[in-house]
């Protein structure tokens, strides 16, 4: 939550600030600003609330010195509602130091309290401005940017990252991180400061993470990084793997239409590189020790909202395949409950951006407590991989609306790779049977085009009749149940109307007292063909619910023609074995959500209170 730029090089900090607030607005959109020391050596500042257009439309009608230092934000309100005097940056007492930052102070309130007795007076109500005062007093007392920055970072409780500069220091940002990200983009006689590399990929793809609390100072011709105490780092730099063009619209309604479409292309790139001759092999999980994989005696996941959907995904199959029991847990209730890990249990962390607060304490939780982690994590560069033994990196590229779509069938894709491997290395797949895996794998980037292809006028026409719908449900069984949660999570946050997903079985223990006659309930068919099938359960369910007057939309397997009589729409998928409906199955229920949004006039990337990267707990 809360995006963050920096820049110090030429004479265009305004254009590199508002382009990066531009590709970073998905970490937050309440409130944008920036601050610039100009050419004449004076610092200026200019924030409103609202989206970063409102910035720049203020920017167009009263232009504002350009310069070669300056920083930038866009935020996410914790501390303080969204608005102007609570927008960053904010400045210290004097006025002469600007002030961004992403996280929490925890303990702001006490040195709030501290500082209005040393006759401070604050002109917002953010837990921010009382860095903004620490660090601009140490400033007049050290003359040292980089030494006051460390000074109060020594005080601060909580989760952060600092930017700031100072009027009598042109030339210089310091920047300093705990548990909230920071990257360094490495330009030619000039340097960038962001949250992630989006921030200033369009001028440089030379990157450096930054460690848990490390401050660094970057001038136009250097980079120095150093603990809170003061002592040299060793740092990484990394080439981003992809270009400025992967983090722009390009001529799509939304983002999240682009992304949809990107669907075929993120499971296709989640596999390449990791199969040779027809068999699994995943050379990143070595880090995690030569035996950890025969070792392990149990699977924890742990991640938040659709990456967690994803996660009860892999346990289906990680059970299947190698018969490890797999427990799937929030990110933020494991961490929080005091569970039972020991060094032969493997923690597998999934997230998207790698920031997500909840999980990254869960994961530094999981460390402690003596359990291996391993992340599956789309971001190059991010904390969470960092803080793990081992990663598996989804290739979905950049994923800029709030909406996950593309990052969960890659997830998935990387979850069903680290099945296959624990199967192959413990013996309880064959070669056959993993290579009948690894082809049926190979083949959904296929299967989701042609859903793309056939269905996406259809979905679209459906959610046009819908947009008055109240609520909506989802049934499942089996893999069909998180694909019916996924479902029901994308209508609650793109389309604001009560959406509740429901393993299909639970519905006579209550749920069906829901059904009404008109009630809309998606539900998702498991295929005839395999014998195991739970299809006719699954239709039983439906006549159930058909029966009580519910409107029935099926997703089902392309002739299945057992449904036809109990639904009034079916939305047909490709053929695929059991495991593998669900990539095919979650595309009509994301390619919904996005119509309906827009079908309601709402904002399809950026919806009401959300932020793509939560990095607050
Ligand atoms: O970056 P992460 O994958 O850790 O994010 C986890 C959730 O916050 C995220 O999936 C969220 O639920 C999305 N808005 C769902 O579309």
């Amino acid at each position: 939550m809360c995006g963050i730029v920096g820049y110090v090089g030429d004479n265009k900090s305004l254009e590199v600030l508002l382009g990066g607030l531009k590709r970073l607005e998905y970490r937050g959109y309440d409130s944008a600003g920036v601050a610039v020391i100009g050419a004449d050596g004076t610092m200026d500042t200019r924030k409103r609330a609202g989206k970063l257009q409102v910035l720049v439309d203020d920017l167009d009608m009263r232009p504002m010195a350009n310069g070669a230092t300056g920083i930038g934000h866009t935020r996410w309100a914790t501390h303080g509602g969204p608005t102007d005097r609570n927008a960053h940056p904010h400045l210290g007492d004097d006025g002469k130091l600007a002030l961004i930052h992403n996280g929490i102070i925890e303990n702001f309130s006490e040195l709030k309290n501290e500082l209005v007795e040393s006759g401070a007076t604050f002109t917002s109500e953010t837990d921010t401005e009382v860095a903004a005062i620490l660090v601009g007093r140490e400033y007049a007392a050290t003359g040292d940017l980089t030494e006051a920055l460390r000074r109060v970072v020594q005080r601060l409780e909580g989760a952060f990252t600092l930017l700031v500069m100072h009027v009598d220091q042109p030339g210089v940002v310091v920047g300093a991180r705990r548990n909230s990200p920071l990257v360094i983009g490495l330009g030619d006689g000039e340097n960038f400061l962001g949250s992630d590399v989006a921030a200033f990929v369009e001028f440089t793809r030379r990157a450096v993470a930054i460690g848990q609390d490390q401050i660094v100072t970057i001038r136009p011709d250097s980079v120095v990084v150093t603990d809170f105490d003061g002592n040299s780092v060793e740092t990484d730099e990394f080439e981003i793997a992809w270009d400025a063009s992967a983090s722009e619209k390009g001529g799509w309604s939304s983002f999240m239409a682009k992304e949809i479409s990107e669907e075929p292309e993120a499971v296709a790139k989640t596999i390449l590189g990791r199969v040779h001759d027809g068999l699994v092999d995943l050379k990143e999980l070595e880090p995690l020790g030569p035996d950890a994989l025969t070792d392990i005696d149990r699977i924890v996941v742990i991640a938040c909202g659709t990456a967690a959907y994803a996660g009860m995904l892999g346990k289906y199959a990680i059970e299947q395949w190698s018969r490890i029991p797999v427990d799937v847990e929030l990110s933020h209730e494991f961490r929080y409950r005091n569970p039972i890990l020991t060094p032969r249990t493997l923690v597998i962390s999934i997230s998207q951006s790698g920031e997500t607060m909840d999980t990254l304490m869960a994961v530094k939780f999981a460390k402690e407590s003596g359990a291996k982690v391993l992340s599956v994590c789309n971001t190059q560069g991010a904390t969470i991989p960092r803080e793990s033994d081992a990663v598996v990196y989804t290739h979905a590229g950049p994923e800029v609306a709030v909406a996950s779509t593309k990052a969960f069938v890659a997830q998935v894709t990387a979850l069903y790779l680290i099945g296959l491997e624990l199967g192959k290395v413990r013996g309880t797949l064959s070669d056959d049977e993993i290579r009948h895996n690894v082809a049926e794998l190979q083949a959904v980037p296929d299967k989701i085009s042609e859903i793309l292809t056939v269905s996406q006028a259809e979905i679209g026409q459906l959610a046009h009749w819908m947009t008055d719908t109240q609520s909506v449900l989802f049934l499942g069984r089996n893999v069909g149940y998180p694909v019916a949660l996924e479902g029901a999570l994308k209508l609650k946050e793109l389309a604001y109307i009560h959406a509740e997903g429901f393993a299909a079985g639970e519905l006579k223990h209550g749920p069906i007292a829901l059904i009404e006659p008109g009630q809309v309930v998606f539900v998702i068919v498991p295929s005839p063909r395999d014998p195991d099938s739970l299809h006719p359960k699954v239709v039983s369910n439906i006549q159930e619910i058909r029966a009580r007057g519910a409107r029935v939309i099926a997703i089902a397997e392309k002739g299945d023609a057992s449904v036809l009589p109990f639904a009034d729409e079916v939305i047909p998928i490709p053929l695929a074995g059991s495991l593998f409906e669900p990539f095919l199955a979650v595309v009509p229920l994301h390619i919904f959500g996005m119509e309906l949004s827009a079908a309601k006039g709402l904002d399809v990337d950026q919806p009401r209170n959300l932020a793509k990267s939560v990095t607050v707990e």
